[in-house]
């Protein structure tokens, strides 16, 4: 057994008011504890740590978060068939498939013999295991099995399923009990822009270093030279960061850009920042009354890969193309990937002793002293 205090997250049990096993989470860091139940709650008198640290992929807070997974246009369903197709999320299969009366997010395996249903098709508004053809429909359930045709499939033929939803043409699922909603992205809803998705970039890091690239305009001049910086404009001006429980805004950073949209014409932006989510941000950036949004979610595929949604919205230059909007973003996003991804420590250091901090890096400050508030581990050290 571990010591309460013991820094990191913990499986434990409580022996009180719950029979063994009963399985809660501990987090912590320093003084700072917080606890999550799964399945209870955490009023008892004594608790026992009983395990290793838990995985890193079992993190509660992105368990209980929305990501996105596909594309809602990758999965189509035409006349009565239906789309199937595989993702990754935390590190674990998904099976995603859509009949025109439902959209689905499972567990990627058949319980009969354990093949991966999104090898499968969709019958019926079934989704039809590839192996031995056992029948699921909508709710999870089997309702049939070709070897027995005349016997009902037993109660306990059931796919794990996941909660899913469809939002700003993307696929989000959530693997455990979500806490909160997909984070808000105003200006898809606002007739005066236009919005253009891009992506998924992916990168063989982990989603904080990500979401920090993305916060971070101190490397424009440098990573993104001719697009959205210029070596001989380097400085980055004062500009206010607040915390709030929901996350960080930072507000009017002023950034001379030669190319700030992929329209071709230069300007002086001004930048404003919102972490919405451990692994979803969004900026907004204006030059007069010009505005371009990106909103950016970034996937915990696995241990060590991420993968970044992009969604662009602007309000002017008509005459741009969506391919030519997308092409830069392609660009801009292969310049932060080989950045990115050669970062070490390749975990976010928290104790913001480990890595050196100025004045023009307060947006990731405030990322990184949220990200401790809410007790996030994934990606994180
Ligand atoms: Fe799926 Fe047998 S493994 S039906
Ligand atoms: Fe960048």
């Amino acid at each position: 057994m571990a010591a309460i205090g013991q820094r990191g997250w913990h499986q434990v049990i409580c022996e009180i008011r719950h029979s063994f096993c009963a399985e809660f989470v501990l987090a912590g860091r320093g003084d700072a504890w917080r606890s999550t139940a799964r399945g209870g709650d955490l009023r008892c008198d004594i608790l026992w740590i009983i395990s290793q640290p838990i995985a890193m992929l079992d993190d509660p807070v992105l368990v209980n978060d929305w990501h996105v997974v596909a594309r809602a246009s990758d999965l189509r369903s035409a006349d009565g068939a239906g789309d199937v197709r595989a993702a990754r999320l935390l590190g674990r299969d998904i099976v995603l498939w859509r009949s025109p009366e439902c959209l689905c997010a499972w567990q990627d395996l058949c319980l009969h013999r354990g093949a991966k249903l999104s090898g499968g098709r969709v019958v019926n508004d079934c989704l039809v295991c590839p192996y031995h053809g056992w029948n699921y429909d909508g709710s999870g359930r089997c309702v049939r099995i070709p070897a027995q045709p005349s016997q009902p499939p037993p109660a306990r033929a059931r796919a794990t399923t996941f909660r899913v939803v469809e939002k700003y043409g993307l696929v989000w699922v959530c693997l455990g009990t979500p806490v909160e909603d997909v984070p808000a992205f105003a200006e898809w809803d606002d007739d005066a822009f236009r919005t253009v998705d891009s992506g998924p970039y992916l990168f063989q890091a982990h989603g904080p270093r990500v979401i920090e690239n993305f916060l971070d305009v101190g490397h424009f001049p440098f990573v993104h030279a001719g697009f959205l910086g210029d070596p001989a404009h380097t400085e980055v001006g004062e500009y206010e960061v607040e915390t709030t429980s929901d996350g960080v805004i930072a507000r009017d950073i002023r950034v001379w850009q030669p190319d700030p949209d992929g329209t071709g014409r230069s300007a002086e932006v001004s930048y404003t920042y919102r972490v919405l989510r451990p692994l979803t941000a969004y900026f907004l950036k204006s030059h007069q009354e010009q505005r371009f949004a990106i909103f950016n979610s970034v996937t915990p595929v696995d241990e060590t890969r991420s993968a970044s949604w992009m969604i662009m919205a602007l309000n002017y230059s008509p005459e741009t193309s969506d391919e030519q909007l997308r092409r830069y973003q392609d660009v801009v996003s292969a310049q932060d990937v080989p950045i990115v991804e050669s970062q070490r420590p390749e975990l976010l250091p928290l104790d913001l002793q480990a890595e050196l901090h100025l004045r023009s890096d307060r947006t990731a400050i405030a990322y990184r002293r949220w990200l401790t508030k809410i007790g996030l581990r994934y990606g994180t050290a």
